[in-house]
């Protein structure tokens, strides 16, 4: 897949690595290529071109935004045409959220063309998407939204970087869930001092 990461931090730098790792071309959106950004380093390090958000989303059928949850929908508005383009909200409302949305997702479907808007990799730490195994276990993903296609790439990125299978959280309505979802993982590892290295896994029989 050809995939635009906006936002390369913690967690889109993580991605940024698994997906390239995984045989997928990646670039990164940055809101000024001539200035300084967090993922720099790492752009260099491993040449991934980075472009002006605009230009970089229209390189691509992808985009993973894994920027501050606050910003979404002015993020959204700077994506231009993205009709068809399947969109990856990994972040988490959880301390501001984006002006006028209960979630991230939202502010993004409300503030661009692009249906197939789907939120996923916002359930675990940065360190587990760069490492989702266990020892041999690996770790599970959840994904959310009403767009068939977008879950259908997360799903198949999820695995692709390791984890071990991705379920299917439900809809659109279920986007503010995953949040929650996330949240308790934020509990556990900061509030509850349990450490970053801790992850979900769906037992079933
Ligand atoms: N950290 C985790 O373990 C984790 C896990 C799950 C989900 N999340 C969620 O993922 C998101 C990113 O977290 P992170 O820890 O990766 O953050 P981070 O390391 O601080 O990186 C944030 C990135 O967003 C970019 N950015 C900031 N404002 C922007 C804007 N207005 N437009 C475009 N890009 C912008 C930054 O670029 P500049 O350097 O140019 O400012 C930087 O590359 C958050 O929403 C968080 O809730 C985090």
């Amino acid at each position: 897949m050809n995939i635009t990461i906006i936002g390369s931090g913690n967690v889109g730098g993580a991605l940024a690595v698994g997906f390239r790792k995984a045989g997928h071309s990646v670039i990164l959106g940055v809101k000024d290529p001539a200035l300084p950004f967090k993922g720099k380093d790492l752009a260099l390090e491993y040449n991934f071109p980075f472009y002006a958000i605009p230009e970089a989303v229209q390189k691509s059928d992808v985009v993973v935004i894994a920027a501050p949850a606050h910003f979404a929908h002015e993020i959204a508005q700077t994506l231009g045409d993205v009709k068809g383009k399947v969109i990856i909200d990994t972040m988490n409302a959880v301390m501001k959220k984006p002006a006028h949305y209960t979630n991230a997702s939202e502010a993004i479907l409300d503030n661009c063309n692009s249906t197939d808007v789907v939120k996923c990799f916002n359930t675990t730490g940065a360190e587990n998407m760069a490492n989702p195994h266990y020892d041999t276990t690996p770790l599970d993903m959840f994904v959310a939204g009403d767009s068939v296609k977008g879950k259908q790439v997360a799903m198949q990125l999820a695995k692709d970087i390791g984890f071990g299978n991705c379920y299917d959280f439900g809809g659109n309505d279920k986007f503010s869930l995953l949040e929650q979802f996330a949240l308790a993982w934020i509990n556990l590892a900061m509030m509850q001092k349990m450490g970053r290295n801790i992850g979900f896994k769906l037992l079933k029989r």
